[in-house]
């Protein structure tokens, strides 16, 4: 299959140029900047006007199957992130039954073969149950295929547990993934703490609920000197902390969300369960604050996390309502919403939801080279767009995102060289 006339956009390498693609096999054969003479009349894809980005990674996203297949399964998953450019994911392990065992790994990676849309790879539990009591079975996870660990959903309470586990997963070479959140300070606590939390009569989550959790999990990482990755940074001020613990060479690396990017507290104003989210939306300085860090680096990377729930579960008042918005179609368009509106580097954008999620999972993905998976995100970068429940292939529609305008989609999406979606 050839790709004709695409700005090829590739931050590992540092690629910017319109050029051809050519690939074979599944894998990429050859990129021509510049473009090459051949005239190939058939299996060609006219992508002049359009930008090939690699396929995403997205870090986080729950799949939720086994078990609450209401919500989504790794089928209406597969379309979602075909829909969105996204062809590799890390699925969470907060499914039911739980991740922590080779049984229920096998099923999602032999289920997920027999789709055969995109790649979805498992996270493992850290402990059983994520109950925070015992560790899981990592190493039999991994010989049948997790390449990550977290109890996300669910913090690790307990500091010397967070300590063994992460010793436990070194010893595998699994990259653990923190999910930061002190549930005493976070209590019943619905969106953040704050003036309109009180204006609006919702008890409120503070900052302080994540930053206790990422201060005390970076000095476990910086005592350990064993790689961390925490997820879904929402506050300015653990931004800070990771900031300080990074200057001094802990090794941390960290992901924001596109919601909490791109949305604040105000968007819980009338009350829309589709704003409820842990971590919550919080205010303009913490949004600006995440944005600075990710123009300078501190931010490594972009991921959803897609946590669908069903209408009649979001349908309810906004205290008894679930936790967690979809994201895996508007990945790549908020990434594109970041470079319009903030004037973020392009590269470093794509960089944060390709090469860097890919490099700290330590899997082959997320660039567009010679002899690499051919994964590839064709995009057409004019195209203006309104979210709507329509156009959402997940199972479940609870995005804090509808009604909001995107400019930037998706025309084609490759996995593995197979056109697996065609906007
Ligand atoms: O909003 C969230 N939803 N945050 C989480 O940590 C879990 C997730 C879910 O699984 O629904
Ligand atoms: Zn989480």
């Amino acid at each position: 299959m050839w790709i004709k006339g695409a700005r090829i956009l590739d931050p590992a390498s540092g690629l910017d140029s319109l050029g051809d693609l050519l690939i074979e096999k599944g894998r990429i054969a050859g990129i021509y900047p510049g473009g090459h003479e051949s005239e190939p009349l058939d299996n060609v894809i006219d992508a002049r006007g359009l930008w090939a980005l690699p396929g995403l990674v997205d870090m986080h996203v729950h799949l939720r199957d086994p078990g609450y297949e209401y919500k989504e399964d790794l089928y209406t998953g597969s379309l979602a992130a075909a829909a969105g450019g996204v062809t590799t994911v890390l699925a969470m392990a907060n499914t039911n039954p739980v991740n922590d065992n080779a049984s229920v790994t096998q099923y999602i990676v032999e289920r997920v073969k027999e789709i055969g849309l995109i790649r979805i790879l498992p996270a493992g539990a850290v402990t059983k149950g994520q109950l925070g009591k015992e560790l899981s079975e990592m190493g039999l996870m991994k010989l049948s295929g997790i390449v990550a660990v977290s109890d996300d959903g669910r913090p690790i309470e307990s500091a010397s547990m967070m300590r063994r586990a992460l010793e436990y997963a070194a010893t595998f070479g699994l990259p653990l993934i923190a999910h930061c959140q002190d549930l005493s300070l976070s209590g019943k606590g619905v969106m953040h703490e704050s003036a309109l939390s009180s204006f609006l009569g919702l008890p409120g989550i503070p900052r302080l609920a994540e930053d206790v959790m990422v201060a005390r999990d970076l000095t476990i990482c910086e005592d350990l000197k064993i790689p961390l990755h925490i997820t879904h940074v929402s506050s300015r001020n653990s931004l800070a902390i990771i900031r300080h613990a990074r200057e001094r060479g802990v090794p941390v690396t960290c992901d924001a969300t596109p919601h909490n990017l791109l949305l604040t507290e105000a968007r819980v104003t009338g009350y829309d369960t589709n704003a409820k989210m842990y971590p919550p939306l919080r205010e303009e300085s913490d949004r600006m604050a995440l944005i600075h860090g990710l123009s300078a680096g501190i931010i490594d990377c972009i991921a959803s996390d897609h946590a669908p729930h069903a209408y009649d579960e979001k349908n309810l008042d906004f205290d008894v309502a679930p936790f967690g918005t979809i994201g895996l179609q508007t990945l790549l368009p908020a990434l594109l919403k970041l470079h319009y509106d903030h004037k973020l580097d392009l590269l470093r954008l794509v960089a944060a939801a390709t090469v860097n999620p890919a490099r700290i999972l330590g899997i082959e993905a997320g660039s567009i080279s010679v002899g690499g998976p051919a994964d590839i995100a064709l995009v057409n970068p004019e195209a203006t767009w309104t979210l709507s429940e329509e156009v959402i292939r997940s199972k479940s529609k609870n995005s804090a995102f509808l009604g909001m305008q995107f400019r930037g989609r998706v025309a084609y999406t490759i996995c593995r060289g197979r056109i697996v979606y065609q906007g």
